[in-house]
């Protein structure tokens, strides 16, 4: 399975050229032609006059993949997730280590106490779809959200032993292959593409960085991050949220 850069029209070439310098891919300059079989399993990361996008294949009926906040403003509610902040103080602050495509951030920024919110992501072509879905939004309610968050291109350990403490750190580990649940298409390409690992003691440094709660989301058969007994586990169908209450 590969990633490669495409662009949808050749005024786009400068900008993608830079863009794979950048992330060290290759570009693949046959993605307007004809439908190929060949490239079935293989990702896209798509320059388009509108966003950047990952695309599975080269069917055009293959869904784009990027961070839709103004999508996720009203048709993303993720309540086991926010069932999480409970008693957490007004105007905390949150770190998140793993941000993804800044999903699970979002909801964590819709709540009112939620004052700042760090995004941390380590694979630059997720950065890349991360910061682009930051600047492309309408929705006045997402701008006013967005306005709460920043988000740095590090490893996470390495932010995290250079920073301030943080109310709430939350860490979303990516499930290893046992666990067969079929993941939604976001999850499935960072599970395919992301090369990037968490540090075996992520939640041991975090839990002393940590001023008020830290919070891990595992598949709800898995055992505990590094072997660490939570204060408590919030559970549902297919995930739990392991919570290490400080105070
Ligand atoms: C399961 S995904 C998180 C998905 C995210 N919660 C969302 O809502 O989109 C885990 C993410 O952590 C990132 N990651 C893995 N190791 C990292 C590290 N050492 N530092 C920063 N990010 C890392 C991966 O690239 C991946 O994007």
């Amino acid at each position: 399975m590969n990633l490669y850069l495409a662009f949808d029209s050749n005024v786009l070439h400068e900008k993608a050229k830079e863009l794979s310098v950048k992330l060290k891919l290759d570009i693949f300059k046959d993605y307007s032609s004809k439908y190929n079989p060949e490239y079935e399993d293989d990702y896209f990361l798509v320059c388009s006059a509108e966003r950047i996008f990952l695309q599975k294949g080269l069917k055009k009926t293959s869904k784009p993949i990027y961070s839709n906040f103004d999508d996720w403003i009203d048709n993303y509610d993720d309540r086991l997730l926010r069932r999480t902040l409970k008693g957490l103080p007004n105007n905390f602050s949150c770190v998140d280590l793993t941000a993804g495509f800044g999903k699970d951030a979002f909801e964590i920024a819709k709540s009112e106490r939620c004052l700042s919110l760090v995004l941390i992501e380590k694979e630059k072509w997720v950065f890349n779809i991360l910061k682009d879905g930051l600047k492309k939004v309408n929705d006045y309610r997402v701008i006013q959200l967005l306005s709460k968050i920043r988000v740095y291109n590090l490893d996470n350990l390495e932010y995290l032993n250079n920073n301030k403490n943080f109310d709430l750190i939350y860490i979303d580990p990516m499930f290893q292959g046992v666990y067969k649940s079929k993941a939604k298409k976001h999850m499935q390409a960072l599970r395919d593409l992301s090369s990037s690992e968490n540090d075996k003691n992520l939640l041991k440094n975090s839990l002393e960085k940590a001023n008020h709660r830290v919070v891990v989301k595992r598949h709800k058969n898995m055992e505990y991050l590094e072997g660490i007994k939570p204060t408590t586990s919030i559970e549902g169908k297919v995930v739990r949220f392991d919570l290490y209450n400080l105070k």
